[in-house]
């Protein structure tokens, strides 16, 4: 089920989620109805948080060579925490609780993330460049943390004032 994403400043986008643990068909259907959602929502990640619901568990899907977000890609991790951080790459991010704004954010170019799968397997990764941006991306919504935090206090008083523009305009709309 296509669930609704909530958007900044929504007050839930700032809670510490907490770790999953029950690995059972209820974590299941959450993890069908994120994937469907963010297939839905045009996103190649997905926390749980951005849908209501606390808990570590995030999703992604990087596009393939022909642009195909594919199931057989996308990756679920339950419970993830990064283990290893190394380098700096600043790469345009996006976000679907932050619709339309993309802005260049500086992260660790390589990581390793441990995490569970959705039986409650362990796993180790290691990830570069984008693939490691949207780890880090994800796993900051499960700290209770947006990209935006990582602006500068120019560019985040810029963000801000359009972002309150933009808000009443479509308060207006309705
Ligand atoms: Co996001």
């Amino acid at each position: 089920m296509i669930k609704e994403i909530i958007t900044y400043p929504n007050k839930l986008l700032r809670t510490k989620s907490k770790d999953v643990e029950k690995f059972d068909a209820e974590l299941h259907t959450l993890l069908d109805d994120m994937f469907e959602t963010m297939i839905a929502k045009d996103g190649v990640g997905l926390a749980a948080i951005q849908i209501s619901v606390p808990l570590n568990i995030l999703i992604m899907c990087l596009p393939d060579e022909n642009n195909v977000q594919s199931h057989e890609n996308s990756l679920e991790a339950i419970n993830p925490k990064i283990t290893f951080k190394e380098g700096v790459i600043t790469y345009t991010e996006g976000c679907l609780s932050v619709p339309d704004v993309h802005e260049d954010i500086k992260r660790s170019q390589k990581i390793v993330v441990e995490y569970c799968d959705r039986n409650g397997e362990k796993h180790s990764m290691e990830a570069e460049d984008f693939l490691a941006v949207v780890w880090q991306h994800e796993i900051d919504h499960l700290l209770g943390h947006l990209f935006i935090e990582k602006l500068s206090v120019l560019k985040r008083k810029k963000f801000e004032k359009e972002w309150k523009k933009k808000l009443k305009e479509e308060k207006n709309k309705k």
